[in-house]
């Protein structure tokens, strides 16, 4: 590891506290100037790293820089390969790339603090400014591996008990994979599937869930900030994105071993609020109908005056004429 990202390791283990020049020279076992440098070099990458004239130096408690070494620091942060980013066009794009070029293994993640030419559902693009959490995680199913609808309905429960345990926000669920706060969409969720050419059986999953944690408001689009919303758009957010990206990893790898028991489904349909309300499903010649169930398999149960009909794919939207919202 070079030198900066011990220096880093240690500033994220120490958050908050204030670490002496020679402390840090001699747990790295370097010399002071080097620290300097190390310290400088931190800085030049983004880090708001407090240099206090004599005692030495301090990582902010509300640090939100987003680095390798601050994943590694956080609970479930260790034990997995993992890339970070500053900033890229797609996380999942490069966690495809890494599972198909280099076989990147189970529970490989990806994560970036600003996307480029973020993609979402049906060949939309996702907005993706500074401040949102955008992360890519490849899981390599056994056979029989759980349909990508059931793997995303998972993704949204673990992005729900994730925010709800560090931030105390409770998220709802729009189905199949938009999480809301306070009316407005603030994460979306991309699974995408790889097949084997002989056999057609999944040979590798990319989750990307993209998290609007601290975009500000004025850098959403118009039409896009109409429509979505950021948990902390003027800051204050309680826990750095590193943590909730090693949290949220954590849960969905474990609701994934489980996944074909389903167990997960009872928290998702508590945290639907479209169940029991009018919903106009986007089909080619979009109509009204009420949604009353999730299967097991997470489609979504409705029911039109012709009677019942179970939505495996598409979208639905709780206002109409909305497109997707
Ligand atoms: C949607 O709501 O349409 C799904 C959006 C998924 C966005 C995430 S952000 C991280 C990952 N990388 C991408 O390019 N997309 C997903």
């Amino acid at each position: 590891m070079a030198t900066k990202d011990e220096l880093l390791l240690l500033l994220e283990k120490s958050r908050g506290r204030v670490l002496s020049g020679e402390a840090v020279a001699q747990q790295l076992g370097i010399s002071r100037a080097a620290v300097g440098k190390a310290i400088t070099a931190l800085r030049k990458e983004g880090l708001q790293v407090e240099a206090l004239t004599g005692a030495g130096y301090c990582l902010p408690k509300d640090s939100d820089f987003i680095s390798e070494a601050g994943i590694r620091a956080m609970p479930g942060g260790g034990g997995f390969e993992l890339r970070v980013y500053e900033k890229v066009e797609s996380t999942n794009l490069l966690a495809k790339q890494w599972a198909m070029e280099e076989n990147a293994p189970h529970g490989s993640m990806v994560v970036t603090g600003c996307q480029t030419a973020g993609r979402g559902r049906l060949g939309r693009s996702f907005t993706s400014p500074p401040g949102g959490l955008y992360m890519s995680i490849v899981l390599r199913p056994p056979k029989g591996a759980p349909l990508p609808m059931l793997l995303t309905a998972a993704a949204g429960v673990a992005v729900c008990q994730s925010v709800q345990a560090l931030c105390k926000i409770q998220l709802g669920i729009k189905w199949v994979n938009d999480l809301f706060w306070q009316d407005k969409k603030c994460c979306g969720i991309l699974t995408e599937a790889a097949s084997g050419l002989e056999n057609g059986a999944i040979e590798y999953l990319v989750v990307g869930i993209g998290l609007n944690y601290c975009v500000k408001e004025a850098d959403f689009p118009p039409e896009v900030a109409a429509i979505a919303t950021s948990l902390y758009p003027n800051g204050g957010a309680p826990v750095p994105r590193t943590a909730l990206a090693a949290d949220i990893r954590g849960r969905l790898l474990a609701l994934f071993e489980d996944i074909d028991k389903g167990e997960f489904l009872k928290e998702y349909k508590a945290r639907s609020f479209v169940l029991g309300k009018q919903v106009q499903v986007l089909a080619n010649s979009p109509y009204m109908a009420r949604a009353v169930d999730i299967d097991d398999a997470a489609g979504l149960v409705v029911e039109t005056p012709r009677g019942r009909t179970t939505l495996t794919a598409g979208e639905i939207s709780i206002r109409p004429q909305g497109r997707g919202e």
